[in-house]
């Protein structure tokens, strides 16, 4: 086991929270990041893809149904029809009025939370390589050096292609829901720095294959305190959750 008390890889705290704290407010909003940060998460992962004119926005769907009061698809939608939507009362009549933000509005909220953030580049097809340069162009504008550089992962090889021409410097991690045979390569050739497998294809042995080829782990999206310990036990870096209320307790 490793030593607990040494600082995490890339600036990582051991609880992310999922799109903010997707159980606690609404998903990928900015009240959701602010939550999380209450709630002890010191990063926080988003979904970031682009509205019709190349804007790039927090949002996970590729539709607005789910999420918004809007519908249809999100790259035939404009900021400006996206910016009139509401963003949370879906969730609960509290959250009226929030809003699908711009990345670099929920950046610059993160920021000022004074926590870390993986931009999980999730393109509309087709829109692999431009979602990610369009990221990472507000990533570069807004986030402060002061804090640790974000995370770009995704499960598209397109986007972290893109991402490593465009920005070398910021940290990729590779998104997994398998254990995919070549997933050394893959990391290697993408020049990641972290493997993002799902909790659940997770064993003791593998993680240890990801740190002896020299990446963080950062593994999704853990509700379960104490599926959370056993990760920690493996020394998984980092687990992205829904609750980090549920799971700060048993990681510090
Ligand atoms: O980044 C981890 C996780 O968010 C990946 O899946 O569908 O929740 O974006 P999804
Ligand atoms: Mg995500």
């Amino acid at each position: 086991m490793r030593d607990r008390t040494a600082p995490l890889p890339l600036g990582l705290t051991r609880v992310a929270g999922h799109r903010g704290a997707k159980l606690r407010a609404p998903e990928n909003t900015i009240v959701s990041f602010r939550a999380a940060k209450r709630l002890g998460a010191g990063w926080v992962e988003l979904d970031a893809k682009l509205t019709r004119d190349g804007v790039p926005i927090v949002i996970h769907d590729q539709t607005l149904e789910r999420t918004t009061d809007g519908a249809g698809r999100i790259e035939s939608a404009t900021l400006d029809e996206i910016g009139r939507l509401d963003a949370g009362k879906w969730f609960a009549p509290e959250f009226a009025g929030e809003k699908v933000p711009t990345l670099a509005d929920a950046l610059k909220a993160i920021a000022a939370e004074g926590i870390g953030v993986n931009v999980e580049i999730k393109p509309c097809p087709g829109r692999e390589r431009d979602t990610a340069e369009a990221s990472i162009a507000v990533i570069r504008e807004v986030w402060p050096s002061s804090l640790p550089a974000p995370i770009i992962s995704s499960f598209q090889h397109a986007s972290l292609e893109k991402a490593k021409m465009v920005a070398p410097e910021l940290p990729r991690g590779l998104l997994l829901e398998t254990r995919e045979v070549d997933w050394r390569e893959t990391a290697t050739r993408l020049g990641c720095k972290a493997i993002h497998p799902k909790w659940s294809e997770l064993s003791a042995e593998w993680v240890a294959e990801i740190h002896k080829a020299g990446f963080a782990c950062v593994t999704w999206t853990v509700n379960d305190p104490q599926a959370a310990k056993r990760l920690l036990d493996w020394d998984v870096d980092c687990i992205i959750t829904d609750a980090p209320d549920l799971i700060v307790p048993v990681a510090s």
